[in-house]
């Protein structure tokens, strides 16, 4: 849990690509944190799965990163378990955010046969799970599971909570790990908030 006074860690502690200097105002979730808590996120998922086979539905475009490492670190524990889990993968794309504001209208392509789910990237109002949910569901999975790596505090209570949340934060706009703001950011390893003037430089 990431409280809403915590000021983050200073960009000079931290390594990023100059082409953002000026554009942040902290790093509030450092890349390494992050590969050691989707370590044990795996190891979670891994325990509760019995030998169920796993179908990832892997979150565009802001999940990407969250799910490839999510993904390689259950390869790696079940490489060392003695009993390996058939895992496929598969990716649907959503998109909700202009700018730094959630949009109405959702757009999903391409989502198929379903029996297990993880990779989530970011839940942040919620909308945008629920109406996953609702699309995944129709297809009659024997089990439904979703991973996300961030969980906003927002005002009103989440409809629905991820099984597997990597970070509770506040509810601000946040960048990087593949997490985007009209696309930047992508690049950036570590989990930022990105600053008034990089919100100018990159608006549409
Ligand atoms: N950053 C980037 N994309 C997002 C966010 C965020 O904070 N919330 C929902 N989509
Ligand atoms: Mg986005």
């Amino acid at each position: 849990i990431i409280n809403d006074d915590w000021p983050g860690y200073s960009l000079d502690l931290f390594n990023y690509p100059t082409h953002y200097s000026g554009d942040l105002d902290c790093v509030i979730i450092p890349h390494g944190v992050i590969m050691d808590r989707t370590e044990r996120l795996a190891r979670n998922i891994m325990d509760d799965l019995g030998d169920h086979d796993i179908v990832v539905l892997c979150v565009l475009k802001g999940g990407y990163q969250f799910c490839a490492d999510l993904v390689e670190r259950i390869k790696a524990l079940s490489r060392n378990s003695n009993h390996t889990i058939p895992m496929r993968v598969h990716f649907i794309r959503l998109r909700s955010y202009l700018n730094d504001q959630s949009t109405e209208d959702l757009h999903i392509l391409g989502a198929e046969d379903l029996s297990f789910l993880a990779g989530k990237g970011i839940v942040g109002t919620g909308k945008t799970m629920e109406t996953l949910l609702q699309h995944v569901k129709a297809f009659k999975p024997k089990m439904i599971k979703v991973a996300g790596l961030l969980v906003k505090r927002v005002q009103h209570s989440l409809a629905s909570v991820p099984d597997y949340v990597g970070f509770e934060i506040p509810n601000r706009f946040v960048v990087g790990y593949a997490l985007d703001y009209n696309e930047y950011f992508r690049d950036l390893n570590h989990i930022c908030i990105i600053s008034e003037s990089g919100k100018k430089k990159y608006k549409v």
